[in-house]
């Protein structure tokens, strides 16, 4: 009865023993499973992680190559903009000086392509020509009878001719002769001899005068 009791115990002990076993075995397989789970996690995991960290560097270069560029572009942009400040100061300067060379033209006309200007004020034929010069002219030099009458003036006018250097020996400002046969000398003149050695303008016609009188005067630019 004792060994029937005992040899039953003995295959209940066998039977849990087998149980427990059995139990140790699956969580064994259980836990392995686990473990192969978790690691195929953590080796993609690693993956994409490596993966973003080779794009990542990727889009590092990329930007650091677009930050190159723009930089370039940027330093060309600033040559550009530099051009276009002196290109502008530029033209502010020859804008000034076309503005002062046609304020300069106040009071000029043109005749067959030449620029003439009438004084306003009367000077003597020293100053008067001092004045065209400074604005870049001479005295007017008359080339032909149509360009005489084109100015007859009604009051005497200082003009480019003059027989100061040797008497009798008329010539304009700019060197040349008086064109022998130029017959525009009024009645009897030049009269004057070495008292009046600078020539006016009256009514297109020529006469002498002393060069201290004071009359308006006629300039001329080429
Ligand atoms: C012309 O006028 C200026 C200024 O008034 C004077 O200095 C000069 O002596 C004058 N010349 C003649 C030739 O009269």
């Amino acid at each position: 009865m004792c060994k029937t009791t005992s040899k039953g115990s003995d295959s209940v002990r066998n039977k849990t023993y087998k149980k427990v076993t059995a139990y140790l075995v699956l969580q064994c397989i259980l836990l392995l499973e686990a473990i192969i789970l978790l690691s195929i996690e953590h080796k993609t995991k690693a993956d994409i992680y490596e993966n973003g960290e080779e794009n990542f560097a990727n889009q590092k270069n990329t930007l650091r190559e677009e930050i190159e560029n723009l930089e370039t572009k940027k330093d060309g942009l600033q040559q550009e903009n530099n051009n276009a400040n002196k290109q502008k100061q530029q033209l502010k300067e020859e804008e000034k000086a076309l503005l002062k060379h046609l304020h300069g033209m106040d009071g000029w006309m043109c005749y067959q392509s030449v620029f003439y200007y009438m004084s306003t004020e009367t000077k003597n034929w020293t100053e008067s020509k001092k004045d065209c010069e400074q604005r870049g002219a001479s005295l007017m030099i008359i080339n032909s009878k149509e360009e005489h009458k084109f100015f007859k003036s009604d009051a005497n006018v200082w003009i480019g001719l003059t027989d100061k250097n040797e008497e009798r020996k008329w010539k304009w400002v700019d060197g040349s002769e008086l064109a022998t046969g130029f017959s525009s000398w009024g009645p009897g003149e030049p009269n004057g001899l070495q008292g009046e050695s600078c020539a006016a303008s009256f009514s297109a016609e020529l006469y002498d005068f002393s060069c201290s009188e004071t009359f308006n005067w006629i300039c001329e630019r080429k």
